[in-house]
């Protein structure tokens, strides 16, 4: 019988360091000591070298992380926050979970990231018409690709505006040579388990270079704690990782270079053969970009006919993301705040995500190939 391709597969990961994570597990459990301690800390400072940075603070997960980084520049009710509705749902609840407006970009075309010629125009129609201050840019590395950052830090430094990056999709994606996350004041991430870094639960981080944004992100993820029991910040919550899922990524952040890498391999070989099929649109890769393919997504007409056709074959996909977020109704409300979003609402239809992870072997990407051209070709 033919096994099963997934589209991601959190199992295999840990089967890959299995000896080292139950290790792991198991000293934490024997230790007594569940939240905000040594595990975390040991963690949060090989994180922060990795990521070249000086501060890495571990929280509940990646929309946290977001919104916390959001609270330490101060951005609340009444306050709009420019990002992309191409993305998770999750960058977007985190700017309301603020209490601020998500105000939404489009898309490059191409690359899939926050278009830096849309974003100035946002910005100028936004002030001319808007009475609620634009605060920040949040721009998504999404897919494993880095946003434009040096065009978006530009349009940021003219208008006066932080950026937090989003980097749910892309640990140790790069832009000649600096890592994404490095650019912004703060940068957001999630460890969600399929994700590049993933835990076995739920966990995020937050970086920056800025001692005193590092500060308040660690009162802010304990009830605006400067103090224990003592609230000084206002916006604090609770958004601990807790000491397991530390010693866990400790284990894995051993694995993300060579686990990127494979990715960068198996992307590889879809793009020589998936190339030979012109009805597929291959994912982009910016000129000077390292792209460390969170999600391999193509682009084809007539997606849903070929997503049947590869379930058919025992063949994982998915569609990251099935509507933009500046149509599901729970953003209804906000409609009247902006712009056409058209290269957005062209791709939800077409885009496919296909099995991706390091663990994918190599006959299962043949398999994936070969019934794409099967059904395309
Ligand atoms: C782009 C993006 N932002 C934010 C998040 C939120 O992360 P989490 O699920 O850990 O809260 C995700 C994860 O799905 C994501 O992909």
């Amino acid at each position: 019988m033919t096994d099963m391709v997934k589209i991601v597969d959190p199992h295999a990961s840990y089967l890959d360091c299995q000896q080292d994570i139950d290790a792991a597990a198991q000293r934490v459990i024997q230790s007594g000591w569940y939240l905000l301690g040594k595990e975390l800390k040991t963690f949060e400072q090989a994180f922060a070298q990795w990521c070249l940075t000086d501060h890495a603070l571990g929280v509940a997960n990646g929309t946290d992380a977001l919104e916390l980084s959001l609270r330490a520049l101060g951005i609340g009710q009444g306050d709009a926050v420019l990002t992309v509705s191409h993305t998770a749902v999750a960058t977007a609840t985190a700017i309301v979970q603020c209490g601020a407006i998500p105000v939404f970009v489009d898309v490059d075309a191409q690359r899939y990231t926050m278009c830096p010629t849309h974003l100035q125009t946002v910005i100028e129609t936004w002030q001319k018409k808007h009475s609620e201050p634009l605060k920040a840019i949040v721009p998504v590395h999404l897919y494993g690709q880095p946003a434009d950052m040096p065009a978006i830090m530009d349009i940021a430094a003219k208008y006066d505006l932080p950026v937090v990056e989003d980097c749910a999709q892309a640990h140790g994606a790069k832009i000649a040579g600096k890592q994404v996350g490095t650019f912004g004041s703060l940068a957001s991430f999630s460890f969600y388990p399929t994700k590049n870094l993933g835990a076995m639960g739920d966990a995020g981080a937050v970086i920056t270079n800025d001692s005193t944004l590092g500060a308040k992100i660690r009162a802010l993820r304990e009830y605006g704690w400067q103090q224990r029991h003592l609230s000084s910040l206002d916006g604090g919550i609770n958004s601990r990782m807790d000491e397991i899922q530390a010693a866990i990524l400790s284990v894995k952040l051993n694995h993300l270079h060579k686990d990127n890498q494979r990715r960068q391999k198996l992307a590889n070989l879809y793009n020589q053969q998936l190339g030979k099929l012109k009805q597929v649109t291959l994912p982009h890769v910016a000129d000077n970009v390292h792209h460390v393919y969170h999600l391999y997504v193509v682009q084809v007409d007539n997606r849903d006919e070929l997503r049947q056709k590869l379930s058919d074959q025992k063949i994982g996909t998915g569609i990251h993301y099935p509507m933009p977020v500046h149509q599901q109704s729970a953003f209804k409300k906000y409609l009247p705040h902006w712009d056409k979003l058209p290269v957005t609402d062209a791709m939800a239809s077409r885009i496919l995500s296909l099995p991706m992870y390091p663990q994918l072997s190599e006959e299962h990407a043949a398999r994936v190939i070969d019934a794409v051209a099967a059904h395309v070709g």
